[in-house]
């Protein structure tokens, strides 16, 4: 299962990158627009601090210009995957870019047959979003496990990317759902690693260890 960081923020993605567990990242508009600075120059930046897919969302609405847009941001560097949103005109844009060459993640998914639609269209990604759905009292994570069940029946090649996750309990769902794929808050991300009897554990080995009287290994 990929892990992205769902930020356009520059400097959490470098130094969350360092930990080699960073598979890719997803933006879109308003991370961009919360994050401030150049949208260009960031992109590029996450583009080098990260090898895997690098989502980055088109604003246009109709398929022509949305495939102008993705265009420009694919030139940006080979690890971009233009998102799109789940409309007919950026399903038109996804096939459309799908067959130069150019690898597409359909965003803003809330239903099955939308999943279904994107894959048809060819995307990479399909991005269903979670805690939106929890949101309006509906359950996020049902739909993950049943874009599941209709890709495998199908056999579809889409990728599912869990989105729109706000908490502990949508990590560890999205983990046993079987998506292929999940973008985290980075608050989440450096959540995954905590456990409070790792860190009580860890304690007491090390201060067994100090009172033996030994030192370091090395
Ligand atoms: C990522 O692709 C989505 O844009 C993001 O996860 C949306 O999250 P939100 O619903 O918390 O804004």
């Amino acid at each position: 299962m990929k892990l992205f960081l769902d930020t356009a923020e520059v400097k959490v993605i470098e130094a969350l990158s360092e930990t080699g567990l960073v598979d890719g990242v997803t933006t879109n508009p308003s991370l961009v627009a919360k994050a401030g600075g150049d949208f260009f120059d960031a992109l590029a930046a996450i583009c080098r601090a990260v090898a895997g897919p690098v989502s980055a969302e088109v604003v246009a609405t109709q398929a022509d210009a949305m495939v102008a847009e993705g265009e420009r941001l694919r030139r940006v560097a080979d690890n971009i995957v233009v998102k799109l949103p789940l409309t007919f005109e950026g399903l038109k844009a996804c096939r459309r870019l799908k067959d130069k060459g150019h690898p597409a993640n359909v965003t803003l998914c809330f239903s099955v047959p939308q999943a279904l639609l994107a894959a048809k269209a060819g995307a990479m990604f399909v991005s269903p979003f979670i805690g939106r759905l929890d949101d309006i009292g509906e359950d996020g994570m049902a739909l993950i496990c049943d874009i599941r069940t209709a890709y495998d029946n199908y056999g579809l090649d889409t990728q599912i990317l869990a989105a729109s996750i706000r908490s502990e309990a949508h990590v560890r769902q999205a983990i046993l759902a079987g998506a292929d794929a999940a973008t985290l808050p980075p608050p989440w991300f450096e959540a995954m690693v905590k456990h409070p009897l790792t860190d009580k554990g860890l304690a007491a080995f090390l201060d067994d260890w100090a009172k033996s009287g030994r030192g370091g290994l090395v």
